[in-house]
């Protein structure tokens, strides 16, 4: 391997979020923190390069996002996820989070009602709610193997005509589904027949583990990109998060109107030098170190599962087929959720997000982010190790 993920900086003391909010989060500084999904991996050495080279320039005024950016996006998505977006149909976004809020106002009115699928990353929720719409919860469902998969007939049973958008996670955060072409297909029907815009957040779509393929929602047809937006960006992927910069493409121009009025109104401004230097430099010469550091996460996920086999009657998990989040089913412990929290900061000594802040589905869950150096990583499954040897169901 050219790139090493054996250690990383160690961001404790730095202001690294993930880090300094431990004792509001945990109520404690005593555990490793591995919650909010940014990564305990060093950003690549050539954005840094790129980055340092920008410094030397002494001028930081006002940048409009280059259209060199937009570039290196558009080839990305074209050689990476087999779809075409043009410059003219992608708008910079500070945060995707923004972008689901602005699609929320822009495509739909208070009391008008959005699909959420739960368990869910928490903003899809409390956007819906925090701008006076309803959230029309449509649950995942699991399999009798655990395996997640879309409830497309509550779904409809649910739709009414103030259905007018939905929030799709693709692949989803939490329970780490790349959704199949098949699946997609029978959402995207729903949603032409009912008029529903889809907000399709795909920010984990380059965290994909073979042999499971990113289907971009937008790319399943012509009728489709017609009513998708797509939340897309390079936070996830190359450890960028601080940086701020993602984009939303929205091929359909009246779509892309009522977007932009709301973006624009709020005056999202055109985002940070730093951060297109940093945008481009990711699409244009990250191919390697991402296939590198897919392998990585595998191997971390390897580490997880072996624990978790060892302990199967208490904790288990199904491998992520995309993101750096593994989703532990911990029902078999007995513990009310509340028990649970304290079991995995007391005694395990790990800060995980607990699994009822995606939403009630979540209980008997928790979410660990395992976008760790392998150092970390071995301390952290050394950690469960223990604290499960201990634990007597
Ligand atoms: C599915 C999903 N969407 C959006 C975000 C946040 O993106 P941003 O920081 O660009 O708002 C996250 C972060 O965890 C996420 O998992």
């Amino acid at each position: 391997m050219k790139y090493d993920f054996s250690k990383s900086a160690k961001r404790a003391g730095t202001n690294a979020e993930k880090y300094t909010l431990k004792r509001k989060l945990f109520g404690t500084d005593e555990v490793l923190p591995m919650w909010v999904a940014d990564m305990d991996i060093d950003t690549p050495p050539f954005i840094i390069e790129a980055l340092k080279k920008r410094l030397e320039f002494p001028n930081f005024g006002y940048e409009e996002i280059p259209s060199s950016v937009y570039a290196a996006q558009i080839e990305w998505m074209k050689k990476h996820h087999g779809i075409t977006f043009s410059e003219d149909e992608l708008l910079y976004s500070h945060s995707v989070v923004a972008s689901i809020n602005t699609a929320i106002e822009a495509f739909s009115n208070e009391g008008d009602k959005v699909i959420v699928q739960t368990p869910v990353y928490p903003p899809f929720f409390k956007s819906v709610t925090s701008h006076n719409r309803k959230v029309l919860f449509n649950p995942l469902v699991q399999d009798e193997n655990g395996k997640y998969g879309f409830d497309v007939k509550d779904m409809v049973s649910k739709i009414d005509k103030d259905t007018k958008l939905l929030l799709l996670c693709s692949p989803h955060n939490p329970v780490g589904r790349v959704w199949h072409r098949e699946e997609l297909e029978l959402i995207a029907e729903v949603c032409l027949k009912h008029n529903i815009v889809v907000f399709s957040d795909e920010i984990h779509s380059d965290l994909v583990y073979e042999p499971n393929k990113h289907i971009s929602f937008a790319g399943l047809s012509q009728e489709v990109r017609d009513i998708t937006v797509t939340a897309l960006g390079t936070g996830k992927t190359f450890n960028l998060a601080g940086f701020a910069i993602s984009t939303v493409a929205i091929p359909n121009k009246e779509l892309r109107k009522k977007f932009k009025k709301v973006h624009e109104n709020i005056h999202f401004a055109q985002g940070t030098i730093l951060g297109h230097t940093a945008m481009q430099s990711a699409y244009m010469q990250g191919a390697e170190w991402l296939l590198e550091l897919k392998t990585h996460l595998q191997k971390n996920i390897e580490m997880l599962e072996n624990i978790c086999l060892k302990h199967q009657d208490k904790i288990s998990f199904i491998a992520p087929e995309g993101t750096y989040l593994a989703w532990l089913d911990c029902s078999k412990m007995g513990l009310s959720d509340k028990e649970l929290r304290d079991f995995f900061v007391s005694k395990a000594k790990l800060g995980l997000s607990a699994g009822t802040s995606f939403s009630k589905e979540g209980s008997g869950f928790m979410r660990l982010n395992f976008a760790v150096s392998t150092d970390i990583m071995s301390q952290a499954v050394r950690q469960l190790d223990d604290a499960l040897r201990e634990f007597l169901c």
